[in-house]
């Protein structure tokens, strides 16, 4: 059983803490808040099993935790990892990973030194759908891909984190990770942002972001699009030169559908458990690598992190 202790108890802790009940593989033993009552108050409706912690620092010294889940707000992500991995505490971060790449290098550097376990909660790299469209496309299914284009958008433009620039919100960083990560899964690595288009408001944010990446070579090409003003289709098209593949909810896989290129339905799958359980694949991988010895999840390593934080990088100074 792989002891997690959740650092930070907001709202999405909140969901991968009820995910994780009555989890066989996985138990959240320990919860750390900056203030006391408010650890007592999420372990009391989430994990009551859970010890409550007073300070981030407590639960990364505490013997009785494997890895940290670490769910602070965007710009606090960088010094939570490092302070847990100088404890020799497995971490997994929710995305984005760090501010940079040049964070994101930093944290590699410490855990490598240290043989410490680290994972970006990038939750849809986790999930069966995701895997099973990877395998379609490893088997030829559609060819060699061309292009890729996906959108992802909520309206959740009133959620203070978003507004502020001290906490790293706006769209991209918020969603523009997921759809980044999309088109490296399906892509490959070897590709560059070509272009970039973000609604910027007075305090800085970008509250809508288009953009599009094409690899090196000149044979494929993605556009992106990432809202926190709308409540978008969020879906997603892999077409390749033989066939497509259209994804129903790229943050959240509800079904994947495969088409030949005259859009007759070939094959189709379908995940239709309850949307919570999403959160549950990214740490059973977290379990299953570190009883292997590992330092990095295979289905999220560190070269795949580091290339996501690089495109931030150059999308935002892009903007
Ligand atoms: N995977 C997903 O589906 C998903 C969904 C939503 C968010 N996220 C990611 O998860 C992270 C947290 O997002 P959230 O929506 O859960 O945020 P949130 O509700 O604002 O919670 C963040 C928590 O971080 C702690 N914190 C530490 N320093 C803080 C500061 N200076 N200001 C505010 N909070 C501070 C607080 O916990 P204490 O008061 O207990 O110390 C707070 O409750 C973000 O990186 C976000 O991108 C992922």
């Amino acid at each position: 059983m792989l002891r997690v202790g959740i650092l930070g108890c907001g709202n999405i802790a909140a969901k991968v803490a009820d995910s994780l009940k009555g989890n066989k593989k996985v138990a959240i033993c320990g919860v750390a808040s900056r203030e006391r009552t408010k650890a007592k108050k999420f372990a009391a409706a989430h994990c009551p099993d859970a010890k409550v912690f007073t300070g981030y620092e407590k639960l990364a010294q505490s013997p009785d935790i494997d890895l940290i889940y670490i769910a602070t707000p965007n710009t606090y992500h960088y010094e939570h990892a490092i302070l847990c991995i100088k404890e020799y505490k497995n971490v997994l971060i929710e995305k984005p990973f760090v501010m940079s790449k040049a964070e994101a290098d930093s944290i590699f550097f410490e855990a490598k030194n240290r043989g410490v376990f680290v994972a970006e909660a990038m939750w849809t790299s986790y999930v069966p759908l995701h895997k099973l469209a990877l395998e379609w496309i490893a088997a030829g299914r559609i060819g060699a891909v061309k292009y890729v284009t996906a959108n992802l958008g909520y309206d959740i433009e009133t959620v203070p984190r978003l507004n502020s620039t001290v906490l790293g919100g706006g769209s991209y960083l918020d969603l523009g990770v997921y759809t980044t990560n999309f088109a490296l899964s399906f892509m490959g690595d070897d590709i560059k942002v070509s272009r970039v288009f973000a609604r910027k408001v007075s305090s800085g944010i970008d509250r809508d972001t288009t953009y599009s990446m094409e690899s090196e070579d000149g044979s494929m090409l993605g556009n992106f699009y990432v809202t926190m003003c709308a409540d978008t289709d969020r879906d997603g098209v892999v077409i390749g030169e033989k066939g497509k593949i259209r994804f129903s909810n790229i943050n959240n896989y509800r079904k994947i559908s495969l088409y030949s290129p005259d859009d007759t339905l070939l094959d189709e799958a379908i995940d239709d458990k309850d949307y919570l359980h999403g959160y549950v694949y990214e740490f059973e991988s977290c379990a299953d690598a570190i009883s292997k010895g590992l330092i990095q999840a295979p289905d999220m390593p560190w070269s795949r992190t580091i290339k996501i934080a690089q495109i931030n990088d150059t999308v935002r100074a892009m903007m």
